[in-house]
């Protein structure tokens, strides 16, 4: 069987107006600006505070741009994958609501839950329906509102995260340009230092598990801090040595934004230029499933055809895992 590469052929982000800023959390919990900013390279996070408002409305404005930008009607595309750990209900699939709310009816959708990582497995796993010949449109979304499972006592998880996502095209290659390679993987082990206590079927709502805060993030920062900085500078650079590239050949490293020391630090293991790094974590925090996708639509302009990408990722499960993959296309405006 002659395999096709899939190529990202179009981008686009969205995130909510509402900001929260440092000022704002430390009027909420025994925190400072300064503690937050060296600590985590955060300013600022943005929150969905719209009433009844959930995931699916954080990907439907960056869906619906995608379709726009990419000139695709909506009964064109034949998948859309979902990556997020907030989906708008514990069932049905959040990918099915926002289809629905698109008009997407030719296309089937799933969820896929892989807490930081989510966005990379879902991409890699919709990469392949596009290498097989199975599907020719793909979309692959990664977001969450963050701030609906964060504990706004909690100063040691309230400060990282925010709410926000995108949405990228998957398309057969035309050219030498697509995904060419991906390392993912993951150590249930971890579990116990990322994760949310109650309610899945382990432990369901009750009144106790509500007032015992059980159904918020619960972190323990620093072990999860040394296994990402080990895990992700390690794929990135087995994935980089086995397609016999240096630092020198890489034109963008687009990491999950979860802490500005890790990608640093990931960067440096590597050998990589910090100009060569795209990082927004300053404006949006930790927004899971979105940080790539939002990087991605940010740096768009700045992509040009051809150049190679290594995209890293690393969290709770734990999940981790670096792609490569060269550019497809320099963006309409640049
Ligand atoms: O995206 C999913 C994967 N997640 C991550 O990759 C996150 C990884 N972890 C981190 O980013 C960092 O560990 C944190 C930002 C969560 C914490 O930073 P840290 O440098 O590891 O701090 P720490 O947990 O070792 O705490 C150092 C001190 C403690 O005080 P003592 O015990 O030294 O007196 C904490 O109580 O800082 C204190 N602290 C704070 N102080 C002010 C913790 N949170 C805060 C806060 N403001 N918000």
């Amino acid at each position: 069987m002659q395999l096709k590469r899939a190529a990202i052929t179009g981008i686009a982000g969205w995130v909510p107006e509402n900001r929260l800023t440092n000022q704002d959390l430390e009027k909420m919990v025994d925190t400072n600006d300064e503690w937050i900013r060296t600590r985590t390279g955060i300013n600022e996070r943005r929150i969905l505070n719209e009433k009844g408002k959930g995931t699916s409305d954080i990907a439907v404005p960056a869906v619906l741009d995608l379709l726009k930008k990419t000139n695709t009607a909506p009964e064109e595309v034949d998948l859309l994958i979902c990556a997020t750990s907030t989906p708008d209900m514990q069932f049905p699939a959040t990918a099915n609501v926002i289809c629905d709310k698109i008009g997407i009816k030719n296309a089937f959708g799933y969820d896929i839950n892989a807490a930081c990582s989510g966005f990379l497995y879902s991409l890699v796993t919709a990469s392949k329906f596009i290498e097989t010949g199975t599907y020719k449109k793909i979309i692959v979304v990664g977001a969450d509102k963050m701030s609906s499972i964060i504990n706004y006592q909690d100063r040691t998880t309230c400060i990282i995260f925010g709410d926000g996502g995108g949405a990228v095209m998957l398309e057969p290659s035309k050219d030498d340009s697509g995904i060419y390679d991906s390392i993912l993987e993951s150590d249930g082990s971890g579990r116990h230092y990322l994760f949310q206590k109650s309610g899945g079927s382990v432990s369901p709502a009750t009144p106790e598990s509500v007032a015992a805060r059980e159904h918020f993030v619960t972190q323990e920062g620093a072990h999860v801090f040394k296994a990402a900085v080990k895990n992700l500078s390690s794929s990135m650079d087995r994935v980089m040595k086995r397609n016999n590239l240096t630092s020198d050949d890489i034109a963008w490293f687009i990491p999950h934004q979860a802490n500005l020391r890790i990608i640093k630090a990931a960067a440096a293991y590597i050998g990589l230029d910090e100009k060569k790094v795209a990082v927004n974590i300053s404006k949006y925090g930790n927004t899971t499933n979105g940080t790539i996708p939002l990087c991605l639509w940010e740096w768009e302009s700045k992509f040009k055809k051809g150049d190679n990408l290594i995209l890293g990722a690393f969290g709770g499960g734990f999940t981790w895992g670096a792609v490569y993959l060269k550019w497809a296309y320099d963006a309409p405006n640049s």
